[in-house]
């Protein structure tokens, strides 16, 4: 064992906890929801997960999970293409293609996959990869492991600095114009109506990660591009299966038949690693499914969004305006924020903290995520707390 590298690497984690900015992982015993039981805490009330439409611990999704364990086994033990795919894969993309109003759709185990997968295998030198400078961190490396393609970054959804690049890239073959649909910190959306106009006015590509719009934004949960009703312009979406969707795991990308026909010859977490596990392609397939039947659990989310926005408001917080189910509350420094956050749920509140290098220098935050399982009741516990942690 080489003990200085192992010594070098705990110096660099004592270094985080010295500053006060080492994450501590909880601990769980009961399914996600509103409210779970911590270890060592037993009931805490949940106020910051992606679970947003309540499905992750739904009886119908997980059913369809267990019931596909029978059906199909633990998994191929291999990749897709040596071993084969189950037909639950290909419901699911199906499904998930009908959603989006895509040609196709192609599960991946995570976004993070989907993205990485993804952007080396549309571009290439010839191109030119136009991102927002806030994008998510998975498109960042998607776009890093694209290392011959040459990129350009945008200021946070600056549509004209977006035009000048798109002017100043005119000769590249594919202009891939690469963005957040609703942006994880800031809970703000990309204006993608204008968006998709510049791209098709130079001839360009739009490429939306959806993460955390899919389920949450638009009139029945399609997402940004609903929100804007640009739905049959965007030309590629990623999404997660762990967010809205079910809760467990899973990505995917939603587009053409071409473009799904490439990434399946030739994404390399597709052709060098296994596929989503049955188990998780029924549930999220499931919670689709729920989605697509009734959107009547959107728009009570949204419902729920609006009292909790109106409700922190009342109290003096000044939060944002923007219609997803993320309400940043600012607090600056990332240990006063990591402390805040540990605080809360001494007071039962499971909240976190986001500070530097998640978010830039100075703009640590409380990200507060609404869930369709919230009571108004829950939103008073969590206000009488933030109170009394913030200000008391
Ligand atoms: C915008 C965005 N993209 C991708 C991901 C990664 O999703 P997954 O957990 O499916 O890898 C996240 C997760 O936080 C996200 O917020």
């Amino acid at each position: 064992m080489n003990v200085p590298f192992h010594q070098g690497i705990q110096g660099e984690i004592d270094a985080m906890e010295a500053k006060g900015t080492l994450k501590s992982f909880q601990h769980l015993q009961a399914p996600m929801s509103a409210h779970t039981r911590m270890e060592g805490r037993g009931e805490v009330l949940v106020m910051s997960s992606n679970n947003y439409l309540g499905l992750a611990s739904e009886p119908e999704v997980v059913e369809a999970g267990k019931r596909a364990l029978d059906e199909y086994g633990a998994g191929t033990a291999s990749v897709r293409f040596i071993c084969g795919t189950f037909t639950i894969h290909r419901e699911l993309e199906e499904e998930l293609a009908r959603f989006f109003g895509t040609e196709r759709a192609l599960s991946y185990v995570a976004c993070w996959n989907a993205n990485t997968g993804l952007i080396p295998t549309i571009s290439g030198p010839e191109d030119v990869l136009i991102c927002d400078e806030l994008n998510h961190a998975s498109l960042i490396d998607g776009v890093r492991l694209a290392s011959k393609t040459p990129r350009a970054i945008y200021r946070h959804a600056d549509m004209d600095h977006l035009a000048d690049l798109l002017e100043e890239h005119a000769t590249a073959r594919r202009k891939i114009v690469v963005t957040d649909g609703v942006f994880s910190m800031e809970g703000d959306l990309a204006p993608l109506d204008r968006l998709v106009e510049l791209c098709e006015q130079h001839g360009a590509i739009s490429l939306v990660d959806d993460s955390h719009g899919t389920g949450v934004v638009g009139p029945t949960g399609r997402g940004t591009a609903e929100h804007f009703g640009v739905q049959d312009r965007v030309d590629i979406y990623t999404s997660t299966l762990g967010k809205a969707l079910g809760g467990a795991a899973g990505g995917f990308v939603a587009s053409s038949a071409a473009v799904i026909g490439l990434l399946e010859q030739a994404s390399r977490p597709q052709i060098f690693s296994n596929a989503l596990p049955p188990t998780v392609s029924a549930s999220s397939l499931q919670a689709l499914r729920m989605l697509a039947r009734d959107p009547g659990r959107v728009q009570e989310l949204q419902r729920k969004v609006e009292v909790c926005r109106a409700m922190l408001r009342e109290r003096g917080y000044d939060v944002n305006d923007h219609p997803s189910a993320i309400i940043p509350i600012m607090i600056g420094d990332t240990a006063k924020a990591i402390a805040a956050s540990a605080a809360l749920l001494a007071q039962g509140v499971f909240v976190t903290g986001f500070g530097f290098p998640v978010v830039p220098e100075g703009t640590a935050r409380i990200r507060v995520q609404v869930s369709y399982a919230h009571t108004e009741d829950d939103f008073v516990r969590f206000m009488d707390a933030l109170d009394a942690v913030l200000r008391g």
